[in-house]
């Protein structure tokens, strides 16, 4: 198959001889017939997940030079879901099509990812989807887990259980500080199954990661010999035409979605997938399909949240190789990993099951571990992540409590002098996709004078999504969403919510007449005072079913989804 770049580069009048001038200011070496890979350099000093990236790409760059192809790495706006407000999720799409407008405009065979912190996989899974190049990442790696009070620090997962300590008084100051200096010591991913561990597993089923390095430690020797290792296989990919369209499967995405609830994984990882499976036009019912998918696997890897391990041990025990082999036929063997070879070649090649990963024959807990649930609250859906939620919760009925925003959070479940009762279901709203751009407010605290009296978890209800490191029984992405109108916004304090996850229901018990007279009287939230990105954002991004990607890059609107090449001439 011809090189894309030949477009660029293969002519001999004045406009390709200007060009291989220009590559070659980056490339002396670079011959006429080497495929150009592009390296989407994610690293930056604003996001210490992806830190990492950057002492690997020299690795990938010799892996692609040994390989007989011409590395060139141009930077990547880089999503840190620590410093980046109001959320990473905010610049998701704003980065998945500055992938794709780079490989379009320029004049790469094939892109490199280099990624970590969520939303840079999200964004690239994306990208991938729609661009017509080989694409394969390269992550930046699980971060080492730092020592706190004599165990390994969880990211994320143990700071919101410090937080849960420390606001009843049972956190010392000296530990407080502490745990900062723990999560400063180390750069990487979330080392818990959070977001990123969650989609480094999603990226290896649907064939852009290579098979068994997800979850690899961040600075080690393995995630160094993954990065060389990635170099060669993206030339490889080249040759063989293998671009994602040809892996990213209805099988891959199922199985991806089998993954996820296999190891608890994240809530956000539906919404990344729906996205994904938008971009090629794949089915992504969240009320049908997808919740059977789900709802079909028990949690057979022992690990954070759900569990105990980290995302390293379970890499360091076989990784999706193994947690595939352990699904059995459950997994589809005939997909395509980004080695080329069928899963099934690559689960037969995995380690026997050992430590966290234990597989369907000895589950860690039953099935379900994350469930969709529909109703008169959420008629298009929402989701709950039920191997971290409190079993005695997930049926359950109680008088809401609403809580508009996250000032309002923040106020309300700190106040002591608040009187709510403990089966109180606080419905947190307004932190949807086109409310706020959908931030991780969901895991609202336990409110305080409910802390106090020992209540550790209360249900939770909200448009808005939790990180992937979080638990509780929080019912997630409800849709559609309080601001464009939905049920969430006409709740009123006191009113009876009803969640019933085994039948897969969430109800308002609110009359019929007395509903529409709500809805009669509500009216949409005032518009923000936005511009630029946000601005656009809002005005496109569509709800947590349809993976909140833009209504004018998704499949159904199919003029937009060809991917059409630009015209090689003068600029
Ligand atoms: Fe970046 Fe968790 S905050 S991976």
């Amino acid at each position: 198959m011809p090189l894309r770049s030949t477009e660029w580069f293969g002519r001999d009048d004045e406009v390709a001889l200007l060009h291989r001038a220009a590559l070659r200011t980056a490339q002396p070496a670079w011959r006429p017939g080497q495929p150009i890979i592009g390296i989407a350099d994610s690293s930056s000093d604003l996001n210490g997940c992806n830190l990492p990236v950057r002492e690997l790409l020299p690795a990938v760059s010799e892996g692609i030079r040994n390989a007989g192809g011409s590395p060139l790495v141009f930077p990547v706006m880089s999503l840190g879901e620590d410093l980046m407000k109001p959320t990473a999720m905010l610049y998701r799409n704003l980065v998945a099509i500055e992938l794709e407008e780079s490989v379009r405009a320029y004049p790469l065979d094939a892109l490199v990812i280099t990624a970590g912190c969520d939303k840079t996989v999200a964004a690239g899974l994306i990208a991938a989807a729609t661009v017509p190049v080989p694409v394969l990442f390269m992550l930046s790696g699980s971060r080492p887990a730092a020592e706190f009070r004599a165990r390994p620090l969880a990211t994320g997962t143990d700071l919101w259980r410090a937080l849960d300590e420390r606001r009843t008084g049972a956190m010392s100051d000296a530990d407080w500080r502490r745990l900062e200096d723990c999560l400063a010591c180390t750069r990487g991913t979330c080392n818990s199954m959070g977001t990123a561990a969650t989609l480094a597993l999603v990226a290896e089923c649907l064939g852009v990661l290579l098979p068994g390095t997800a979850g690899a430690e961040a600075c080690s020797d393995v995630s160094a010999a993954a990065a060389y290792a990635t170099g060669q296989r993206i030339v490889g990919m080249v040759r063989e035409a293998q671009v994602p369209a040809r892996s990213i499967t209805q099988a891959a995405v199922d199985n991806a979605l089998r993954v996820v609830a296999s190891v608890g994984g994240s809530t956000n990882a539906v919404i990344h997938l729906a996205a994904v499976a938008g971009r090629l036009g794949l089915d992504f019912d969240l009320t049908g399909s997808a919740d059977r998918i789900l709802r079909s696997v028990p949690l057979t890897v022992d690990v954070e949240p759900a569990g105990s391990a980290l995302a390293q041990d379970v890499a360091r025990h076989g990784g999706l190789p193994a947690i595939a082999a352990g699904l059995g036929g459950v997994f589809d063997g005939e997909v395509v990993a980004a080695d080329g070879r069928p899963w099934a070649d690559v689960t037969a090649q995995a380690p026997a099951l050992a430590g966290p990963v234990r597989g369907l024959g000895r589950p860690v807990k039953p099935a379900p571990t994350m469930a969709v649930v529909r109703g008169s609250l959420a008629p298009h859906g929402a989701l709950v992540k039920v191997s971290a939620a409190s079993p005695d919760l997930l049926t359950h009925s109680g008088p809401a409590f609403v809580i508009d925003g996250y000032a309002q959070m923040r106020a309300l479940t700190d106040d002591p002098d608040l009187d709510l009762p403990a089966d109180v279901v606080l419905v947190i709203r307004g932190c949807g996709p086109v409310g706020a751009g959908m931030p991780e407010w969901g895991m609202a605290p336990v409110p305080l004078c409910l802390a106090r009296r020992g209540v550790s978890d209360v249900l939770r209800v909200t448009d808005g999504r939790m990180s992937g490191t979080s638990y509780g029984t929080v019912v997630l992405h409800v849709a559609p969403e309080a601001a464009v109108g939905g049920p969430l916004g006409l709740v009123r304090d006191g009113d009876r919510i009803s969640l019933d996850v085994p039948r897969g229901l969430l109800d308002l018990d609110v009359a019929g007449p007395e509903l529409a007279r709500r809805r009669a009287r509500w009216t949409e939230p005032p518009a923000p005072d936005i511009r630029g990105w946000p601005a656009m954002h809002r005005q496109h991004v569509l709800q947590a079913p349809q993976g909140c990607d833009l209504d004018f890059l998704t499949a159904p609107t199919a003029q937009h989804r060809r991917f059409v090449a630009p015209i090689i001439g003068r600029s």
